[in-house]
């Protein structure tokens, strides 16, 4: 697999340097003495940014209002380089700045997915004017969340459940993640009925992969990721408009699989394990079928009532496996699973559900930290009454009504034991505009929140 580069980056010191970023205070002297020069138009940030010319210098001035506009700095750094000066070498000076962040806005600003364009364009080089460490840390929290949108964005003849696995396995051979992979045929002899109903449909049959990183050997913590590499509706093939980006249907998987990759390279002592069970969504002569009964790997029935709610319906297995054999201290699932949730929260906003209260406080403020908004939903018990079935112990869908983000949610609860956390990121996980360093397409929204969280957890 080809993962999208940085840009070249390396460590300046002192004021060297030709070009130099720089962040502009109103209060701030420095920054005061260079202006008086011709702004040239530049309106990237609302604080104002301006290209000057000063004593031989060229300075890309953007106005911040604190050091909580670090990334925003960086980001618009980047892009006002990139935009109006070229490939060049530019110095970017956090200054007042929180130098971390500065350097992480500019490098999650400067994701582009160009591996299949066979024009590349040439792009600026950044000198960052900061601590190595300060410079590693982001270096790395960039990678992870470029290993999501890389994996967001591979189209999906590229990537499905078999190629998804070794993607996976080559990432983190020789590393100090342990990679598995179970085969369709494990999947069937192990009573994996909702991923087998959910993937039998396809060509490219499912498989579960597990990642382990578990350098304590505790009680881990169990993340579940849904990896629907493609998500056509099956037999409820969904109608044009809504069919086109359905390769992102695995941006769970993906973040998930960013989740680990950051934690294991920071060499945080926690345990953490990911499931990522992974099909295609189609229909076919051998594709599940809207009433359907299958038996779920925690044995409980299931009627298919609509074969577009397929995500619930792995997660529902990936989760009763997880807990039973891993015994987790709380199992987090990440899934883009309800188009109802973009409509109750927009296109940027996650939504938090489950059991555990604490940890969904700890994790709406670790989203605080990362600039990525998570927006509790409702549990409340009326939701699984909509999945009341005549044949089953309950259906995957309701017939009709609202609400259908903690309708899914109480799907999942049947499946859930002890701490549970689900977040619905059908929103946020992609974007048709990009926005703050957020880019078109694969955002990797969620990796940087939930490596925060497990770095603030005691
Ligand atoms: N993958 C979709 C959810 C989705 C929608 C993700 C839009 C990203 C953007 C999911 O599998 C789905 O199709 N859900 C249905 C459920 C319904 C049939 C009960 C939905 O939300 O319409
Ligand atoms: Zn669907
Ligand atoms: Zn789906």
């Amino acid at each position: 697999m080809e993962w999208t580069n940085f840009p070249k980056l390396e460590l300046g010191k002192g004021t060297e340097g030709r070009i130099l970023a720089l962040p502009l205070a109103k209060d701030k002297g420095i920054a005061k003495t260079m202006i008086g020069t011709t702004p040239i138009d530049n309106d990237f940030y609302k604080g104002g940014s301006r290209l000057l010319e000063y004593k031989n210098k060229i300075i890309i001035a953007i106005g911040v209002e604190s050091d909580k506009d670090s990334r925003k700095f960086g980001n618009a750094a980047w892009k006002a380089a990139e935009a109006f000066l070229g490939p060049v070498k530019f110095h970017l000076v956090p200054d007042f700045l929180d130098e971390e962040k500065t350097l992480e806005g500019a490098l999650l600003g400067s994701y582009k997915f160009s591996k299949y364009l066979t024009e590349k364009k040439e792009r600026p080089w950044i000198v960052f004017h900061g601590s190595e460490q300060n410079m590693n840390n982001a270096l790395l929290k960039a990678r992870a969340t470029f290993i999501t949108r890389d994996l967001v964005n591979e189209p999906t003849n590229k990537l499905y459940p078999e190629s998804f696995a070794e993607m996976v396995r080559e990432l983190f051979s020789g590393s100090k993640v342990e990679v598995k992979v179970y085969p369709y045929s494990w999947l069937k002899e192990n009573g994996f009925g909702g991923i087998v109903s959910v993937g039998k449909g396809s060509e490219n049959k499912p498989r579960l992969i597990v990642m382990k990183y578990c350098p304590t050997k505790t009680k881990p913590i169990l993340i579940i990721g849904k990896g629907i590499s493609f998500d056509s509706g099956g037999i409820h093939l969904k109608p044009t408009g809504y069919i086109e980006d359905m390769k992102m249907d695995m941006a769970g998987a993906a973040t998930a699989t960013g989740i680990i990759y950051g934690i294991s390279k920071l060499g945080l002592q926690k345990d953490v394990i990911v499931i990522t069970p992974m099909a295609e969504n189609m229909p076919s002569g051998n594709a599940a079928k809207p009433g359907d009964v299958i038996t779920m790997y925690n044995k409980k029935n299931v009627e298919i009532w609509n074969t577009d709610a397929e995500g619930r319906v792995v997660m529902a297995d990936a989760l009763a496996y997880g807990i039973e054999k891993f015994k987790p201290e709380i199992s987090i699932d990440l899934a883009t699973l309800t188009g109802a949730c973009v409509i109750a929260l927009g296109e940027r906003i996650a939504g938090l559900m489950g059991t555990d209260q604490k940890t969904m406080n700890e994790i709406k403020k670790a989203g605080e930290e990362t600039e990525e908004d998570f927006w509790q939903l409702p549990m409340a018990k009326h939701f699984a009454k909509k999945l009341d079935s005549d044949v089953a112990d309950f259906r995957n869908s309701a017939s009709k009504g609202y609400g259908g983000a903690s309708i899914a949610a109480a799907f999942l609860k049947n499946f859930i034991k002890g701490n549970w956390v689900h977040i619905d990121i059908a929103g946020p996980a992609t974007s048709k505009t990009g926005w703050l360093w957020n880019p078109k397409e694969g955002t990797g929204f969620g990796t940087r929140t939930i490596i925060e969280w497990l770095m603030n957890r005691k």
